[in-house]
């Protein structure tokens, strides 16, 4: 019932000219793939030349941040409007390093949530815990907390496109991947705090993302955990070959 979405958060890599070449040597690796939604997210100056490259191809292209405004003075930032304007389907909001080196918060995040759905980008709204949380035992409370606040005042009638990414802070880069039991119990969690605040169908019908270190050699088992919806990938989606063995693996089950 829940289709599994693998997006590539490429971050501050890949020109315009980097991003096409990608597609080119990609696409013929997954165009048989019917299970997985496929989502690139490159940089804003590489998003017409991607959006333009994947037309007719069953690839999505995603910004990887936006402001939660149509439009004014807030320079160096990009709005929901100008995304679906040149044909952006999907939007990261809070990602870690959004809220790590830009000072997104849970309430930015509730806004860009907000704002995404009224103009019909599918959000993927990132939480996680850092290492000393984990280590304190509060991961629970922090992903209930991140997620009621991003939920914070949304009609739950408006959130079918949801999507969640639960990428724990010290996963993200590290080469340390979460295990499958931790990933799926964090899912579990982020699953039961929708349910209680959006309803128990919007909470089985929404995709949870794991996202931190995912490669080709573990994509399979953490995509196996029964919450676990798909990945999003940082490092490991820059390469082609790299990617495509991840789609594959995480979809062979
Ligand atoms: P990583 O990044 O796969 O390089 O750990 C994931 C992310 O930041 O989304």
């Amino acid at each position: 019932m829940r289709k599994p979405l693998i997006a590539a958060n490429w971050k501050m890599y890949k020109t315009p000219t980097e991003s096409t070449a990608f597609l080119t040597s990609f696409y013929p690796l997954v165009k048989n793939n019917t299970v997985a939604e496929l989502v690139l997210c490159p940089t804003m100056t590489s998003l017409p030349a991607l959006v333009d490259a994947a037309r007719g191809k069953t690839i999505f292209i995603g910004a990887q941040n936006m402001h939660w405004l149509p439009e004014g003075a807030y320079t160096g930032e990009t709005s929901p409007t100008m995304l679906t304007a040149i044909g952006v389907s999907h939007v990261l909001i809070g990602h870690s390093e959004r809220r790590q080196y830009f000072n997104e918060t849970d309430t930015t995040v509730n806004l860009k949530l907000k704002s995404a759905l009224a103009h019909d980008l599918i959000p993927i709204v990132c939480v996680g815990e850092h290492l000393n949380e984990r280590e304190r035992n509060l991961t629970a409370d922090v992903l209930n907390l991140q997620v009621a606040v991003a939920l914070e005042g949304i009609d739950p009638a408006t959130l079918a496109p949801l999507v969640i990414a639960y990428e724990p802070v010290w996963a993200i880069g590290t080469g340390r991947t979460a295990t499958p039991e931790i990933a799926g119990e964090a899912h579990r969690i982020i699953r039961a705090q929708i349910s209680k605040i959006a309803g128990s169908e919007i909470a089985a019908s929404t995709r949870i993302l794991y996202g931190g270190s995912v490669k080709p050699d573990n994509a399979a088992t953490l995509c196996q955990v029964e919450d676990i919806d798909g990945a999003l990938v940082g490092g490991a989606s820059l390469d082609p070959s790299s990617f495509a063995q991840i789609v594959t693996n995480a979809t062979i089950h």
